[in-house]
């Protein structure tokens, strides 16, 4: 600024009302000017201490340098160039005041908008598994014919796990079913395992309630095989226990078709085979025609590699109660027959669906899980 707000007009050889009216010009502009830099609420402060500040600002050093020292004869100009440079001043500082405020508001308004046009914010749901999947067909399917659900214990005693089901202590059957036995305190009262399969709670049904008993039991059990395409060390079963005053072997076939044709669907061949359990007497395993080849053991590309060539694939093991077991549970073996049924679910719900390696139902790899929503 050419003008100084610091001397007096008389140092400045200002002396005539010209004189004073230009110096004013300048003042004005430079007010003007500054305030054009003044773009937020803390700039806009600093300007107003630089002129309006009470001690030292701009309009207070004209008050004291230039009007109360203005000579006689032009303190009249002084005072009233002074008082239009304090109006316009006030009136561009409301301006640019308003100005600011309303940018600020606008910058405000902007992050909080909301725009409904915009695309929502996805946010993934969880899907039960398809484990979980296959349980809730299996109980459907048996809900409708009269059975229902029970759970049991996944730790067990091997009285549950073998003696009841009539596997005394060194039958060579427990070696098809290696066991996880927890460690316990040597004062413990007995062993305790994880169980090795579901058939404890045929058991622990039948000693809790007289027949006609008719239940399934979807469960998760445990054994010491080597992990591969076909093995888990945790995989999952769905027991069936029938047992009434008049059930046959026909009882027993008609359910299992029933269930497998549910399942699968109507196409599908099943068959039985002589097996052995030492709780159930016959016993079966029982096959489905392969679901990958049509029961034919060959796909266009050569031997189906699911059932290897056979046409047949083993779902599961099965049989008429043995009467050996009522004893273990008060049931009269002359008054009461029934069948017992085990599935692998793991196995089931690979041929089902086509997968051909079991760890992926134990991985929690999403790209897998997103496959069956
Ligand atoms: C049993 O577990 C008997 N409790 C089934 C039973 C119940 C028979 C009632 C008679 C009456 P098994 O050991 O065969 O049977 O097993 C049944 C099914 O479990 C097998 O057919 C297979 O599908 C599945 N399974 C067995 N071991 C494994 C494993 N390591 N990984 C995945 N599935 C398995």
């Amino acid at each position: 600024m050419a003008a100084s707000v610091d001397k007096t007009l008389a140092e400045q050889s200002v002396l005539s009302a010209e004189q004073v009216a230009a110096l004013f010009g300048e003042v004005h502009a430079e007010a003007e000017a500054d305030l054009r830099g003044v773009l937020n609420e803390k700039q806009f402060e600093e300007f107003r201490n630089h002129w309006l500040g009470r001690k030292a600002g701009v309009v207070t050093k004209i008050t004291d340098n230039w009007l109360k020292p203005a000579p006689g004869d032009l303190k009249k100009a002084v005072g009233q160039e002074f008082n239009k440079f304090k109006v316009a001043l006030e009136a561009v500082i409301k301006e640019r005041r308003a100005a600011i405020e309303a940018g600020a508001e606008e910058v405000a308004s902007a992050k909080d908008r909301v725009d409904l046009s915009l695309p929502g914010v996805v946010r993934p749901l969880g899907s039960r598994h398809l484990i979980r999947q296959v349980f809730q067909e299996i109980e459907d399917i048996f809900f409708s014919i009269g059975f229902s659900v029970v759970e049991g214990p996944e730790i067990e005693t091997p009285y549950y796990n073998f003696e009841a089901l009539n596997i005394p202590e060194h039958h060579p059957v427990r070696d098809d079913m290696d066991t996880f036995y927890m460690e316990l305190p040597k004062n413990a009262p007995g062993q305790l395992l994880l169980r090795t399969h579901t058939s404890p709670m045929q058991i622990r049904t039948m000693e809790k309630q007289k027949p006609p008993v008719r239940v399934i039991v979807p469960g998760r059990v445990y054994r010491r095989d080597n992990p591969d395409a076909t093995h888990s060390f945790a995989f999952h079963q769905v027991e069936g226990l029938a047992v009434d005053t008049d059930i046959t072997f026909c009882d027993f076939t008609g359910t299992i078709e029933y269930f497998v044709k549910q399942f699968f669907g109507a196409n599908v061949k099943t068959r039985f085979r002589p097996s052995y359990f030492p709780f159930t007497e016959p016993s079966v395993e029982f096959d489905v025609s392969c679901v990958f080849c049509g029961g034919s053991g060959t796909t266009a590309s050569g031997t189906c590699g699911k059932c290897k060539g056979a046409g047949w694939i083993e779902l599961f093991g099965a049989g008429m109660v043995d009467p050996a077991v009522y004893g273990f549970v008060g049931y009269d073996p002359k008054k009461v027959s029934g069948f017992a049924f085990g599935i692998g679910i793991d196995r089931l719900a690979m041929l089902k669906y086509g997968i051909d390696d079991i760890q992926a139902f134990f991985q929690n790899d999403v790209r897998f899980l997103k496959q069956f929503p």
